[in-house]
């Protein structure tokens, strides 16, 4: 069975696909390195896909011994079974690097650092207000030629600073060189999505407006900012998921079939749908605030800024003109899970099948990947009357399976863009969602625990209301 990846990687020029010889971490002491980025080099180690070595960057006064506690911790957190030896050579491969990302010297010392390396990768995984000023320090010190540079997100704060920061990138390097994270274009449920389209031919008949009624996508998350006030109140819920994580994952939903003979098949059929997602109407959002959120570390006391959003799109094309998109994604919600809803046009008569709709559901986590269809069936016995009924399937995720990240450090140091938001892309979502940012409408509280403010149930009144994953 060929790899998708394949088509992505045949007929680009050598230097694209040649892998990166170091691996430049921004940002090595922060959050995200000791949460995602650790366990992900870890578990490449661990399965022989790393032996680069790792140059972390951080302020100033820190030590290499620093830096390997502060990745063995990180490590130890995530897996209660470490793989002592794999451990053990990623701390080998790590070197530190401090100093300030203002100051020249860092990026000299950085030079000196890389050695002989002359393909490092660089990954910012730093505030995206530094993103400019390290890229072109980089451009400076002479460290940017060959190199990759890989970017979390968000990628700006809006069109025109994504635009800029997109100007400011490509003044030093070619797109094929640039890898913005979204790391939900990693997650193995989520690229289920596209198989189960497309590596099957039952769904494609009815993939489309005819059948289907509404498309409801839920990101729950029952935890809060967990310390993360300072960076999620600069943010807020629209920014920091629903221009990147959600369209996304509606841009699967909704994409025509990638041909996988071409290498950017799959971005260009992502683009084109979020070019026909007309830019939000702020009548179809509703914003909401926990409360108790103004009380957390970091946040501003009289902060209007969003930890729920709901909002209806549409997307106008031949294929789903008139269905309605919706999404909702907030933090202190009752569950954590993320979960998609594809509600069927009812069957004409109702005289076998009640008043009740045909639905897939995705699971799309967190952990177990499920799928499930519902369905009328005779209810069982005497009477002719029917019974609604779920064939469900569940992937049981595994201790060895590839997180996100690590797929895409791994695809990003081989110079594999195909699961990275392209320029077009990015700029495309934030176009969307511009009419939105910015305090657009009410701020709603809302009570931890709760399915956020109840004036979110007005967008899908005429849906039957809100799907809550199970
Ligand atoms: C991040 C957001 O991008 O995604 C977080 O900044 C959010 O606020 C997280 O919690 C969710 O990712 P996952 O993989 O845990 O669903």
């Amino acid at each position: 069975m060929p790899d998708l990846r394949e088509g992505c990687m045949t007929g680009k020029p050598l230097e694209d696909t040649t892998p990166a010889d170091a691996l430049v971490l921004f940002g090595a002491m922060g959050d995200l390195a000791h949460k995602k980025i650790f366990p992900a080099l870890y578990h490449m180690v661990r399965r022989g896909h790393l032996d680069a070595p790792v140059i972390g960057i951080a302020r100033a006064g820190r030590t290499n011994t620093h830096l390997i506690e502060r990745a063995r911790d990180s490590v130890q957190k995530q897996d209660s079974n470490v793989d002592q030896e794999a451990l053990a050579t990623l701390l080998k491969l790590l070197r530190y690097v401090g100093g300030d990302y203002q100051d020249p010297e860092t990026f000299h010392l950085l030079k000196k650092t890389l050695g002989s390396a002359s393909r490092p990768a660089h990954y910012l995984a730093i505030p995206p207000s530094l993103f400019t000023s390290v890229v072109e320090s980089l451009a400076k010190s002479n460290c940017m030629k060959d190199a990759r540079v890989i970017v979390e997100k968000p990628f700006g704060h809006n069109l025109a600073s994504a635009r800029r920061l997109n100007a400011a990138l490509h003044a030093v390097l070619p797109e094929s060189r640039i890898f913005r994270i979204d790391h939900y274009l990693g997650k193995e449920a989520v690229l289920n999505l596209l198989f189960f389209r497309f590596a099957n031919s039952f769904l494609e008949p009815i993939w489309n407006r005819n059948y289907v009624e509404s498309v409801q996508i839920t990101m729950a998350e029952k935890f809060g900012v967990e310390g993360r006030g300072k960076f999620y109140d600069a943010t807020g819920a629209i920014r920091d998921v629903v221009e990147n994580h959600m369209l996304q994952v509606v841009g699967f939903l909704a994409m025509e079939a990638p041909t996988g003979l071409y290498c950017d098949s799959i971005r260009d059929e992502q683009v084109k749908v979020f070019r026909t997602i007309p830019a939000l109407d702020p009548k179809h959002l509703v914003r909401g605030q926990f409360k108790g959120y103004k009380s957390e570390e970091g946040v501003a006391r009289d902060s209007t800024v969003e930890t729920f959003a709901a909002i209806r799109l549409e997307i106008q094309s031949w294929r789903w003109s008139g269905v309605p998109f919706l999404i909702r994604a907030g933090k202190c919600l009752p569950v954590t899970a993320t979960e998609v809803l594809v509600k069927l046009r009812k069957p004409p008569l109702d005289t076998l099948a009640g008043n009740t709709s045909n639905y897939f559901r995705f699971r799309l986590g967190p952990r177990d990947v499920s799928l499930s269809l519902s369905a009328h069936i005779k209810r069982p016995g005497e009477e002719l009357v029917s019974l609604p009924a779920k064939l469900t399937a569940v992937e049981r995720q595994t201790a060895d399976e590839m997180d996100a990240y690590e797929r895409l450090l791994g695809d990003a140091m081989h110079g594999d863009s195909m699961l990275f938001v392209r320029e077009d892309a990015v700029e495309a979502a934030w176009a969307i969602v511009e009419p939105i940012l910015d305090k657009a409408g009410a701020l709603h509280s809302y009570e931890p625990g709760s399915w956020g403010p109840h004036e979110a149930d007005r967008l899908t009144r005429d849906l039957g209301g809100w799907n809550n994953p199970e």
